[in-house]
């Protein structure tokens, strides 16, 4: 078998036109969608995530605004920087770009964001309205990828979902969102035994573990949907994914790439939650 290629560009493209036709019927009542992001320091990726997230942005015509803050900004600081934001009117989303520097609690920053702001969907609040099945902002990266999957026109109820990895910003809310949509979940991490045997029983397999390249051949059922979260540069600085993708693609029914996969579609639904915010606000 060969596989089918989602292509995660294209898919981000659509649902982009039709968030600006949204976007548009919101200005017409005087709202303009806005998104404060804020980095702290000069981490490579993170600046090149940041930019990607303003672009995109004024692509659509969401007002965005970068706060570029230096490492040696205290938590106190970015903690005052956040309740302003809290208070603006005209920011309806607030993100604060992770990994931040040692000397600030992720936590407290998480925890500061008022949760009608909070596009990342990183939250208590909405991420216990995600475990109890209520509204609230669900995080990007899960939701693309839901998307993702029913562009397919494949369905998820009654499917098994393995999901490896189990990080609050992917594996947890994803294995959540399927169990949401009726799936059969299972999380497997960096101490599961015998991680094949579990991946093989898969109709559908998220790979989120930023290891790169670790899944191949072995570990794929025949058909199955497999989904690359990963993304690691190499030594010879090109972008690979979680799994080997010359293998699974012959085994594979549906696969993402790397790049082009995932990583337009989590931006994509950070402007979908910021049209969802502002929405809210305009209420
Ligand atoms: N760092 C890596 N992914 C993300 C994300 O989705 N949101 C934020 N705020 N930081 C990240």
């Amino acid at each position: 078998m060969t596989a089918t290629i989602i292509d995660g560009r294209a898919l981000a493209q659509t649902l982009r036109q039709e968030l600006k036709r949204e976007i548009n019927g919101l200005k017409e009542k005087g709202v303009t969608p806005g998104l404060a992001v804020i980095i702290v320091g000069q981490n490579p990726a993170s600046v090149s995530y940041v930019k990607a997230k303003a672009k995109a942005c004024q692509e659509i015509g969401i007002y965005s605004d970068i706060l570029w803050l230096p490492e040696e900004t205290t938590e106190k600081e970015l903690l005052r920087h956040i309740e302003d934001l809290n208070q603006q009117e005209e920011i309806h989303g607030i993100l604060v770009q992770l990994p931040l520097p040692p000397h600030i609690s992720e936590k407290a920053v998480i925890n500061t964001i008022a949760p009608e702001k909070d596009v990342d969907g990183f939250h208590p609040v909405n991420v216990g309205n995600l475990m109890i099945g209520d509204k609230g902002f669900i995080p990007c990266t899960p939701h693309g990828i839901i998307k993702m999957i029913e562009s397919t026109g494949e369905t998820l109820a009654g499917k098994h979902v393995v999901v490896i990895g189990r990080s609050n910003i992917v594996g947890k809310p994803m294995a959540m969102l399927c169990l949401r949509e009726h799936a059969t979940v299972t999380i497997c991490h960096s101490r599961t035994r015998d991680l094949s045997r579990i991946t093989n029983q898969a109709d559908i397999l998220v790979v989120a573990c930023g290891s790169p390249q670790l899944i191949g051949r072995e570990h794929v059922a025949e058909g199955a949907i497999v989904i690359d979260v990963g993304v690691n540069r190499t030594e010879a600085g090109k972008l690979v994914g979680d799994v080997r993708f010359e293998e699974v693609k012959d085994i594979a029914r549906y696969l993402t790439p790397v790049p082009g996969g995932v990583g337009p579609m989590t931006i994509t639904m950070l402007l979908f939650n910021t049209v969802e915010a502002a929405k809210l606000a305009a209420r």
